[in-house]
């Protein structure tokens, strides 16, 4: 009599989760462009996309991001992971970069780049509108000892600083970007 059908459509009523709400600003697209760095490496410039979403009634964001060469189109790297809010104000993250990136190292001559996972945990302040994290675990690197990225909304704009420490070099930028909102 069709009455079973109903649990699936109830199912897809998709309320934002308490934990998540404080967060909820970055639910969408951003597009955007970013430069690369470090005292190791030429300096590049790339585009970027990112996607927070929020599948299902779950304390939980999903995140992707991809990015690419400016000039020609041509991707570069690209991660995705989860978002894990607590109330407290504190966040776990935990990021995966594709195998793509196994690519685009290839093609850019760059097995350095190489990291693969990473835990991160944190903090955010929902009225500053800034997520601060930290690498607790940084997996498959071979150079890559710490970590760091603070997201923060500037003029409805999020802009974003990655912070990275090497085997040969202290604690300093790799990447900063600034993204609109689509
Ligand atoms: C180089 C890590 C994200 C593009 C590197 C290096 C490391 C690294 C360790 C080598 C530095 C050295 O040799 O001293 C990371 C980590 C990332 C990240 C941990 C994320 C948290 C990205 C992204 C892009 C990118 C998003 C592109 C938009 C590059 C490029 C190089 C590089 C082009 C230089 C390659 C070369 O000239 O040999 N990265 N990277 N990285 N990274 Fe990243």
């Amino acid at each position: 009599d069709g009455s079973e059908s109903s649990a699936p459509q109830q199912a897809q009523v998709v309320a934002v989760h308490p934990a998540v709400e404080p967060l909820s600003y970055l639910l969408g697209t951003w597009r955007g462009q970013g430069e690369g760095g470090f005292p190791t490496i030429n300096s590049f410039k790339y585009g970027e996309q990112l996607n927070f979403s929020h599948p299902g009634n779950k304390p939980v964001i999903a995140y992707s991001q991809k990015t690419w060469k400016l000039n020609s189109g041509e991707p570069m790297h690209a991660e995705s992971g989860y978002w894990r809010p607590k109330p407290d104000g504190t966040i776990e993250v935990v990021i995966a970069q594709s195998t793509g990136l196994v690519e685009v190292q290839v093609k850019f001559n760059a097995p350095s780049c190489s990291t693969s996972y990473m835990f991160l945990k944190g903090t955010y302040d929902a009225e500053e509108k800034v997520v601060k994290l930290h690498s607790e675990l940084v997996g498959n690197a071979s150079k890559v000892r710490e970590i760091t990225r603070v997201f923060k909304l500037v003029n409805e704009e999020l802009v974003y600083v990655v912070e990275m420490a090497t085997s040969l070099n202290s604690l300093q930028p790799h990447l900063k970007a600034s993204l609109t909102k689509l």
